[in-house]
């Protein structure tokens, strides 16, 4: 079953989709990973990107949009994740539609739910691999090796909009233009809000029932 997982900023959406890919051979599509690499390439999408996503902003919709129709044409029959999108009304409508014309489906719209107390700390402590993307928490989910990603090897950052003030303007912006996508999929039948509170491995063995 494709699904999409939504939920704030710390939720685990990124945690939980790399279990997802290494255990349920998903493939993974998240428009905040896209956008990164464009950044690291210097491109002109990244260059463009770059200001919105440090000051924590939403990159612009059609920008958005067109990476993921890109993401959906290319995965050749592969059961998908999709990750941080959409994340405002008119990109779920718009999703809808690169949907219907490649013609496959979301079955669940998973929203993580985390108390906003614990998700400051979450973020602040993220650190990142450069080369794989596995997100890990330097209190809770530590390296083996500092700095050094226990998958693939790979340097261990601290993204630029994990710093405070870009956190804080991430949770508004998640609150006023994120957080109406549970009534959008409700209302489309497709809404399973899951707890993104306890460990890893029990958040993902939630989201697994679901889409087994
Ligand atoms: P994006 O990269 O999607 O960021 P986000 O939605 O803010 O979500 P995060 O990646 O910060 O959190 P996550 O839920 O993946 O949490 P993670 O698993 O890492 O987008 C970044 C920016 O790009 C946006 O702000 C915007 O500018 C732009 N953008 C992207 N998509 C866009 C769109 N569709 N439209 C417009 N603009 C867009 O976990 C977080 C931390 O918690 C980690 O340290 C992790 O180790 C830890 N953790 C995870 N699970 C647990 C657990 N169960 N217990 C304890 N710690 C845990
Ligand atoms: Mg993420």
């Amino acid at each position: 079953m494709n699904i999409l997982l939504f939920g704030p900023p710390g939720a685990g959406k990124g945690t939980q989709s790399s279990r997802l890919v290494d255990e349920l051979e998903y493939a993974h599509i998240s428009t905040g990973d896209i956008l990164r690499a464009a950044i690291k390439a210097q491109s002109p999408l990244g260059l463009e990107a770059k200001k919105q996503i440090d000051a924590g902003a939403l990159v612009p919709d059609r920008v958005v949009s067109g990476l993921v129709r890109d993401a959906v044409s290319g995965l050749n029959g592969k059961k998908f994740i999709l990750d941080g999108y959409p994340r405002t009304v008119g990109q779920a409508g718009e999703l809808d539609k690169i949907l219907e014309a490649a013609n496959v489906s979301i079955g669940k719209a998973v929203f993580l739910d985390v108390d906003n107390s614990f998700l400051v700390n979450r973020l602040s402590g993220r650190r990142v691999c450069r080369s794989c993307g596995q997100s890990y928490h330097v209190e809770s989910i530590p390296t083996k090796e500092e700095g050094v990603c226990d998958k693939c090897g790979g340097e261990v950052y601290q993204r630029s909009d994990d710093m405070a003030e870009a956190i804080s303007k991430r949770l508004e912006v998640y609150a006023e233009q994120t957080s109406p996508l549970k009534s959008y999929y409700e209302s489309a039948g497709k809404l399973v809000k899951l707890s993104g509170q306890g460990t890893v491995s029990e958040v993902f063995g939630r989201i697994k029932e679901v889409v087994s």
